[in-house]
């Protein structure tokens, strides 16, 4: 059966009293995830992919459960073949970790069927239902084992999914995908349906870019947000992508998270990385990145709604940042070599900072 999935995130956790039964992970004494949680936060997790998992270093700082609550992965798929997806999840019901699912609807990473095929309105509001719902169905329950986290909150129990990504044109107005051109903005309030349908504890979310800071894209994210709630369309999460530059934290961010929180809704930081538009930084450069990390987390952490921090990928080996914007990078809190970075530092002084 053909599907829309392109891209798979897994948010993880760490493990409390159903982990591995060792010491360093039962009881870690730094690490970002671990950071996370002190502050009362559900998770700090990382996008990955398994087919980096044979990397030993990479593996290691993956797993280990101060560092990470969550990974994500890009099976690429263009069928209802789950293996590559199923990998990571697996990984996370057996560590006790958290899973974010990315994601249901995207105009991107499209198998050719669909973007070539000419549909009908409801024989696309069928293809986008039922995929929504497979895939959601096919992931349900893998996080039960966090009912038992002895760190768990109200919410830790239930898991997300990034239903909706990227459905804004930077102006604000609605990207003209195939789902748009076909659906209109109907396809929002059908994908929410299906996966609520799915899996009634799971956290629904419309994740995107630039809407870091307030603004066109951001206003017209919240006026989606208040008319789903006026129509009583399940809608619990905004994921904030926050794939920023060097430099350029909006100074809004806090507002912004602020702003939509007061609409009813969790938000998250869903795809964090910092870069450097030209390499190799400077010291200042270096510094600067580190206060920036600071400057977003400390944000999250000031917003009891914010519920965690995902960062895409966590070192520049894989980070996806050069192959995007050729010229770019050095985005993540480890380098290439697996060394931290000022920005790992950043990162936990950003949890560590005191919040009435
Ligand atoms: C990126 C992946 O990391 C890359 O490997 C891929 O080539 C392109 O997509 N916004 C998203 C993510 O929601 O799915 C994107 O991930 C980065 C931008």
């Amino acid at each position: 059966m053909p599907a829309l999935l392109s891209l798979l995130a897994v948010t993880a956790f760490a493990c409390g009293v159903l982990g591995t039964p060792s010491a360093s992970l039962l009881f870690p004494t730094s690490g970002l995830n671990l950071a996370a949680k002190s502050a009362k936060k559900l998770y700090f997790g990382t996008a990955t992919n398994s087919e980096q998992w044979n990397d030993t270093k990479y593996y290691n700082i993956l797993k280990n459960d101060a560092e990470f609550g969550q990974f994500a992965t890009e099976p690429e798929e263009g069928v209802f073949t789950f293996q590559d997806a199923d990998i990571i999840a697996d990984f996370t019901k057996k560590t006790g970790k958290l899973l974010r699912g990315h994601n249901c609807v995207w105009y991107n990473q499209l198998p050719d069927w669909l973007t070539t095929g000419t549909f009908t309105a409801p024989e696309l509001a069928f293809i986008v239902s039922r995929h929504c719902y497979n895939l959601v169905n096919h992931y349900k329950g893998h996080v039960y084992v966090l009912r038992f986290n002895i760190h768990a909150n109200s919410t830790s129990d239930r898991y997300s999914w990034d239903v909706i990504n990227e459905a804004f044109n930077d102006d604000g107005t609605f990207r003209e995908d195939v789902f748009y051109n076909t659906l209109n903005t109907s396809y929002i309030p059908l994908a929410l349906y299906a996966a609520r349908a799915a899996d009634p504890n799971a956290k629904l979310y419309i994740n995107d870019y630039n809407i870091e800071g307030t603004g066109a894209k951001s206003t017209a994210l919240k006026n989606l947000v208040k008319s789903l709630k006026a129509d009583g369309v399940p809608i619990d999460g905004v994921g904030i992508q926050s794939h920023l530059i060097v430099g350029e934290v909006p100074s809004t961010f806090q507002q912004n998270l602020e702003e939509f929180v007061a609409l009813g809704v969790e938000v998250a930081i869903t795809e964090l990385d910092i870069r450097f538009q030209s390499l190799p930084p400077d010291a200042a450069g270096i510094a600067q990145q580190k206060q920036d990390y600071e400057t977003v987390v400390a944000a999250c952490n000031a917003v009891e709604k914010c519920v965690g921090v995902t960062v895409w990928d966590f070192t520049d080996k894989y980070s996806w940042i050069p192959s995007t914007f050729p010229g770019q990078g050095d985005a993540c809190p480890w380098d290439e070599n697996y060394v931290k970075k000022p920005a790992y530092e950043g990162i936990i002084e950003g949890f560590q900072t005191k919040h009435h």
